[in-house]
């Protein structure tokens, strides 16, 4: 397994759709194992192909419960089916370090996805664990979470996203020193 570098706001990558996977071979199980490890370099909760500069539906989850293991998913070409209820809640994201805000999303989500293996997968999603996946899957459509607040709210993180768009990363979110690649 290899830890990946993520990128940052600002990289061209996180701007653009990422492509269907249609073979289910080696080398996606070998980003699947990466996307793994990476995150937990980082402690993320969640990643998407698209954050380590791999343009395939691939994302992963693995949120925290209030009583109970962590809920882990591997989800490869992800379709949210249904959508139901709207709260609001804190979101970051790896690829915006430092930032925090409060976005509304679905509440409760039926999504329809493949495993790293191909077989098909349906989950009902509900709270955090439904908000995570939205914010993987708006990552699969170059869609950050930042874009989904209100313009003042944008006006007012602007000089903040620039910073991390020229590289100036303040030294607690610096990436994990054994990061290659
Ligand atoms: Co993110």
């Amino acid at each position: 397994m290899t830890l990946r570098r993520v990128l940052y706001y600002g990289d061209p990558a996180l701007r653009k759709r990422a492509r269907e996977v249609t073979e289910f071979d080696a080398s996606l199980l070998t980003l699947v194992e990466d996307m793994q490890e990476t995150m937990k370099a980082y402690n993320g909760v969640g990643l998407a192909a698209n954050q380590v500069g791999v343009l395939q539906r691939v994302l992963i989850v693995d949120v925290p419960q209030e009583d109970g293991p962590r809920v882990r998913h591997c989800l490869v070409n992800p379709v949210i089916e249904q959508r139901s209820g709207t709260v609001k809640g804190e979101e970051g994201c790896l690829s915006i370090p430092g930032i925090y805000e409060d976005v509304t999303r679905a509440q409760k989500i039926h999504v329809r996805a493949q495993d790293e293996k191909g077989a098909p997968v349906e989950i009902e999603a509900e709270d955090y664990l439904a908000r995570a996946i939205q914010h993987e899957v708006d990552h699969l459509d170059g869609v950050l979470f930042v874009d989904r607040l209100s313009l003042l709210k944008r006006q007012f993180l602007r000089r903040d996203l620039e910073a991390i768009a020229r590289g100036e990363l303040p030294e607690e979110h610096r990436p994990p020193r054994e990061v290659i690649g």
